[in-house]
């Protein structure tokens, strides 16, 4: 079902575990199928210098949130938000039609996080 590199990424995650003194954590629940993705960031300076990823979540969930993340990583605020569940596809060369809502897991995640530090600046 899934090509060779979602199952490579998948294989050997990136960014796997928790950032204890993160300034922002999104959590978001996949309504199609219950699974749960949580994203935590640290930011200084408006840039995240490290991010991280825990899930319930699927192949495609966690392969998609290795490469989101290590996408995130370097990026400010801003360029942090335009990371599309498109972007993340197309860099894993596709993910099967029935798999694309797992992708959207980690860039809602993403929001939610970069939300929670927003929210904790003011
Ligand atoms: Fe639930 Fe993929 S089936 S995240």
């Amino acid at each position: 079902m899934y090509n060779d590199r979602v199952l490579e990424v998948f294989a050997n995650p990136k960014n796997v575990g928790e950032i204890e003194n993160a300034s922002g954590v999104g959590t978001i629940g996949n309504a199609s199928c219950g699974d749960i993705m949580r994203v935590y960031i640290l930011v200084e300076n408006d840039v995240i210098i490290d991010a991280k990823f825990k899930t319930f979540g699927c192949a495609a969930a966690i392969a998609t949130a290795s490469v989101a993340t290590d996408m995130l990583i370097g990026k400010t605020i801003e360029e942090a938000l335009q990371i599309k569940n498109a972007d993340v596809v197309a860099y894993l060369g596709g993910l099967p039609p029935q798999k694309i809502h797992c992708s959207v897991l980690a860039e809602e995640a993403i929001q939610a996080a970069v939300a929670d530090y927003r929210s904790k600046q003011k």
